[in-house]
């Protein structure tokens, strides 16, 4: 569907298709009469758009944009500030919500945690989530639930975080590694399919940055070779079609995730009703959920997200979709300010797509490694602008024994090429305005002085 064709009166979801088009139409001042559907997530949003629909837009007097501080001439640019991960009143919600839970005693486990996966699974438009202390552990958990173990193969990209890998290592099989999608950065389902093997169990497609990788097609490859999919969703909450068509999708909630809380959790969303079972399970020691400290399953683990955490994130929870409208706000007047590189084919920009949460806003400078690499010294140097490279060496070329062993002549040609000219630019919830105008000014003048 194309982005401009849907009509401004329809409900916003909160999805990233809707965020998308709300982008849209708030860039073409098309925003009367639209609402969003009565989810704790949508709140915010809700608010705004029933007071004045106008402050999506940087333009308005009292534009959400604006409220932010000025930049002083000379300030920098950090990729990631941790002080303001959260804004002054998200903190203010954070240490009422810890001191409630506090004041209860019910650290970690308590009545916020059914309500937050309650609330979680009703925004993603799933019947089940069960939250746990990390993305890393939902995704053990899930991969273990769907049946992953000692001696199976797991098909992953290699241009992920450690987690995606290490999850697999952590059930007792083996990554092995697929060539990625050029455009998407996620697993190329032809590439998939060419290292499926008698022990393969699972696929895990990781949705790099935000972008959702072709699930309908791995699904699909997957179905016919009587394989499971468990989604590495952890930088991809509210993208539309996440846990829908796969077994389960693993999210995180770490602080510098889209939906960011003050520690580590995370969480597993699926349509299976016994799937969602055995994660409970497995994320508590095994034990039957009806019975104190009676054994359901083999081996648990220590892993359901505390009390006082879930309390903090129904705090922060009706933020989360205005916090993505900034988000894909952003990553689009990036797409619009950054055009011009294009053409000249110095740069490749993501396309601005319906199924992105824009976790990260990466780049590629056309002219390879050593461009790229000056490019960054640059905006560095002259402007005090942070870029990175978010994920500096691949799976197959980290120099464990083993990895070594196993991966020493894999051969990886789109990640590799993608890996050496990525570059990340700041992207973050409360990303100002004006720090945006200096990053791309910054970038501007990193290619005129290097091409
Ligand atoms: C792609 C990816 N997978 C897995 C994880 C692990 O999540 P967590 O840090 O919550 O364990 C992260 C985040 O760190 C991630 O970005």
């Amino acid at each position: 569907m194309s982005l401009v064709s849907a009509t401004p009166s329809e409900i916003i979801t909160g999805d990233s298709t809707s965020l998308a088009q709300l982008v849209i139409d708030v860039q073409q001042r098309r925003t009367s009469q639209r609402r969003c559907a009565p989810s704790l997530a949508n709140r915010a949003l809700e608010a705004v758009l029933a007071e004045d629909a106008g402050r999506l837009d940087p333009a308005h007097p009292d534009s959400i944009f604006t409220l932010e501080p000025r930049l002083a001439a000379g300030e920098g640019v950090p990729f990631l500030p941790r002080e303001r991960l959260l804004t002054p009143a998200e903190q203010r919600t954070v240490i009422e919500r810890f001191a409630r839970a506090v004041a209860t005693g019910q650290l970690t486990s308590g009545p916020a945690v059914a309500r937050f996966e309650a609330a979680l699974a009703d925004f993603l438009g799933l019947p089940h989530a069960v939250a746990t202390g990390s993305g890393t552990d939902a995704l053990i958990t899930a991969l273990r639930a769907v049946g992953v173990s000692q001696g199976d193969e797991v098909i992953v990209p290699a241009n992920s975080f450690a987690a995606t890998e290490n999850a697999v290592w952590a059930c007792g099989a083996t990554p092995v590694l697929a060539d990625v999608d050029p455009v998407r950065h996620t697993l190329d389902p032809a590439q998939t399919q060419a290292v499926i093997t008698s022990r393969t169990r699972a696929i895990l497609p990781v949705h790099l940055y935000g972008r959702f990788a072709d699930i309908p097609a791995l699904v699909g490859l997957a179905r016919r070779h009587g394989l499971s999919v468990v989604e590495d969703a952890c930088q991809a909450i509210g993208v539309t079609g996440v846990g829908v068509h796969s077994d389960a999708a693993a999210l995180s909630f770490n602080p510098y995730k889209n939906f960011g809380l003050t520690g580590k959790a995370g969480a597993v969303v699926t349509r299976d009703t016994e799937l969602a079972a055995r994660v409970r399970k497995l994320a508590y020691h095994g034990f039957d959920p009806e019975q104190k400290n009676v054994k359901d399953e083999t081996f648990g683990l220590n892993t359901r997200i505390d009390n006082a955490t879930a309390e903090v994130a129904l705090g922060l929870m009706p933020r989360l979709t205005l916090n993505s409208y900034r988000r894909t706000f952003l990553a689009k007047r990036y797409l619009d300010c950054l055009g011009d590189l294009e053409p000249h084919g110095a740069a490749v920009l993501p396309a601005f797509v319906q199924d992105h949460s824009w976790h990260l806003f990466g780049l590629q400078v056309a002219a390879g490694r050593e461009v790229r690499d000056a490019v960054r010294a640059h905006m560095r140097s002259l402007s005090r602008v942070e870029t990175d490279i978010y994920y500096p060496v691949l799976t197959h070329h980290q120099q464990t024994p083993l990895h070594r062993k196993l991966f020493a002549h894999v051969s990886l040609p789109s990640t590799e090429r993608l890996h050496s000219t990525v570059v990340h630019l700041p992207l973050h919830n409360n990303l100002s305005l004006a720090e945006q105008d200096r990053v791309i000014e910054a970038l501007h003048a990193a290619f005129r002085a290097t091409h």
